[in-house]
């Protein structure tokens, strides 16, 4: 339910100006490639090894606490890959030079003024186009990210998702809206024109024009209330689509309830869908030290910095 977009960030200028668009290249066939049987060669791999991240600043601030965020623990747990933070620059230099063919995209973004629906938009826009693993800025990788996905499936596997709330092991949710089951977007790793991502774009553009037309305004003139954030851009709506796309893949999935309890990663076709502790360290072995929970080691630590997204 919370998306970290941007929060207590505080320093100087020239910092936050290095570290918005620090994009590394994948070492494609350098010495640091992993290479061998247990990492796989690019070439042979759905999802490229990239990183990304947004930081679209606070009205009123100007740069980024580098300590606030976990730059160097993602660089440093995954050699080889590449790394980029996006700040408001840079997304929209991406977003206006990579959908020439479908202007309503770019429209679309540029009509955004919240930096929730930007940032969310933006994620699925970015994975879709470019594929990578995309992760919020106040998110902390524990585990190399080669080790995300077991390496014997590796080669198969199109788009990683984890549960952000599972009513199983969580409790029912306190507010009306969360369902049992659902799909986080704080992390999200994706081949590039995966058909969830592509399925997601374009509800993300019918979900944010409908809150619009039942307004009678404008997008860039529309009010959106948390809700409408949730179920247009957010989790409430990323659930739906990952929900519907793997229910039309695997005919026994009735819905996200089949994920209730989910205890080990599930595979349905090229997309595994993994256990609520494995990207909210809070309900794992942050550490594996425990050998009995070894396979409930969490993958990602979300400090949750954002804050409620309307107050971003
Ligand atoms: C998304 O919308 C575009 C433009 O309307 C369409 O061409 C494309 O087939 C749609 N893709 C999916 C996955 O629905
Ligand atoms: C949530 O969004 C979907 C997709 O735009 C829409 O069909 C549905 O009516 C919305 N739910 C509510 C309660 O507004």
């Amino acid at each position: 339910m919370w998306i970290a977009i941007a929060a207590t960030f505080c320093l100087l200028a020239s910092e936050f100006a290095s570290l918005q668009f620090r994009q590394q290249r994948p070492a494609a066939e350098s010495a640091e490639t992993p290479v061998g049987s247990i990492h796989p060669p690019a070439s042979e791999i759905p999802i490229p090894r990239q990183i990304w991240q947004i930081f679209f600043p606070p009205p009123g601030v100007k740069t980024l606490d580098k300590g606030s965020t976990y730059a160097s623990d993602w660089v440093s747990m995954a050699p080889g890959y590449g790394y980029a933070v996006l700040g408001n620059e840079e997304a929209a230099a991406f977003v206006d030079g990579s959908f020439a063919s479908r202007p309503e995209i770019a429209a679309t973004f540029h009509a955004l003024k919240n930096p929730a629906l930007k940032s969310d938009f933006l994620r699925y826009l970015l994975l879709w186009h470019r594929g990578g693993t995309y992760s919020d800025i106040d998110t902390r990788p524990l585990v190399p990210l080669e080790d995300w996905v077991p390496a014997g499936k590796r080669r198969e596997i199109g788009l990683v998702v984890g549960l952000e709330w599972d009513a199983a092991r969580d409790g029912h949710y306190a507010d009306p809206w969360t369902p049992d089951v659902q799909f986080c977007q704080w992390t999200i790793a994706a081949a590039p024109n995966h058909p969830v991502l592509a399925r997601m774009v374009n509800y993300t553009i019918a979900a944010l024009s409908y809150v619009a037309r039942q307004q009678g305004r404008t997008l860039d003139q529309a009010d959106f209330s948390d809700f409408q954030i949730l179920n247009s851009t957010g989790p409430l709506a990323w659930t739906d689509v990952v929900s519907e796309s793997i229910r039309e893949r695997d005919p026994q999935v009735s819905g996200f309830r089949d994920f209730l309890g989910l205890r080990s990663p599930r595979y349905i076709g090229d997309i595994v869908v993994l256990p609520v502790e494995k990207f909210r360290a809070e309900f794992a072995d942050e550490w594996g030290l425990n050998i009995w929970r070894k396979n409930r080691r969490a993958l990602v630590r979300h400090y949750y910095n954002g804050g409620w997204k309307r107050d971003d």
